[in-house]
């Protein structure tokens, strides 16, 4: 039987594609034994968005520490690892290159196989952590700070990209909208706080335009960033709270009301979410809400599993080393790999 048959399989995973240092033991492509995420946003706060350099560099001093506490939380030596997996691309090339380079040198001396994973296949995958009795086919929506795709996965890797962000990551747009505001980064919990505070203290929200709303299944946010950054020049005084919340109620308007077109195109009736901007409680709120009125399923995995982490990382691997068998050594990193999409 070869490694990738077996279900119980138990994988160490690492995720290193941006600035989250993160290791897991995953069993049966579903069972989180560990999961360690190693933040570095204090180390790029002062520059508002992440630093390559700084990233690669704090990785390096991280992936150490965190491939050991992942271990130990899980009660398991490197030698009962059957597999190693670490996420290949998309991402900042010198940050994936130390946990592909630290996956393949710990696959190399356990001499178990390597499994190069897609950073967005796995953000695919946490729905799957959330809740084991999920099934394709599903409509997925992953947003995060570099990406926005609505995918339909029709079966197990077999995945359909429905739409795309046209310039701008929705991520993108919080952390820039963050910065005109002056609140910290990253900037997507700083706008969701700010708005729910607007919602408590009944503070009106400013009406911003909805990007691409009615037409198909793309996204556009670089124009309401615009729009944010012409009305604070236009608003002396503008109170940062409704600016906030206008700007977080657009941003989700357009993509539930797209997440939802997707399902109703595809007739694909259970809709997932991923990715850090899933983590946005206003949007978990209204994926929930639009479901239950419209009669599909949601699975919304828990804050934890959307921003980046390497349990997804291990759940998605489970099923790539069952489908392709490993990831030769000489595979190298993929700062801009696309998701593999099924033919025919
Ligand atoms: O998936 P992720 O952790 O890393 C990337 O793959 O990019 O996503 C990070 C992005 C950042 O842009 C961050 O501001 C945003 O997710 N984010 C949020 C929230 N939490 C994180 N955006 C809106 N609301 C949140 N609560
Ligand atoms: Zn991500």
């Amino acid at each position: 039987m070869s490694a990738g048959s077996d279900p119980g399989l138990r994988i160490l995973a690492i995720e290193t594609s941006c600035d989250e240092t993160a290791a897991a033991i995953v069993e049966a492509g579903n069972v989180v034994r560990s999961s360690v995420v190693a933040s570095q946003a204090d180390r790029h706060a002062r520059f508002g968005g992440v630093v390559p350099e700084i990233a690669s560099r704090a990785h390096l001093e991280l992936i150490g520490p965190v491939v050991t506490d992942a271990l130990v939380e899980a009660g398991c030596a490197l030698g009962d690892v059957d597999a190693v997996a670490a996420v290949h691309g998309p991402g900042l090339a010198g940050a994936l290159l130390v946990g592909v380079s630290a996956g393949k040198a710990l696959a190399l001396v356990t001499g178990r196989p390597y499994v190069g994973v897609h950073h967005h296949e796995a953000h695919l995958y946490a729905a799957f952590l959330e809740d084991p009795a999920l099934e394709p086919p599903v409509v997925t929506l992953v947003a995060s700070g570099g990406h926005t795709l609505l995918v339909a996965m029709e079966d197990h890797g077999r995945y359909r990209v429905l739409g795309q962000t046209v310039d701008d990551a929705a991520g993108e747009a919080f952390d820039k909208v963050a910065r005109l505001l002056g609140l910290e980064y990253p900037g997507g919990p700083a706008i969701d706080r700010l708005a729910a505070h607007a919602a408590s203290a009944g503070i009106e929200p400013v009406d911003f335009p909805r990007p691409m709303l009615t037409e198909g299944l793309d996204f556009s946010f670089a124009g309401l960033k615009t729009a944010v950054a012409v009305y604070l020049r236009r608003t002396p005084g503008a109170d940062p709270a409704a600016v906030a919340a206008g700007f977080q109620a657009a941003s989700v308007d357009v993509l539930v009301t797209k997440l939802l077109r997707a399902s109703e195109e595809t007739g694909i009736g259970t809709v997932v979410i991923g990715g850090g901007v899933a983590a946005n409680s206003a949007l978990r709120a209204r994926v929930r809400e639009a479901a239950t009125a419209s009669g599909r399923a949601a699975v919304l995995p828990a804050l934890a599993l959307c921003t980046d982490n390497a349990a997804m990382v291990g759940a998605a691997a489970w099923w790539r080393l069952r489908a392709d068998g490993p990831t030769p050594l000489d595979d190298g990193v993929w700062p801009n790999l696309r998701l593999p999409e099924a033919t025919g």
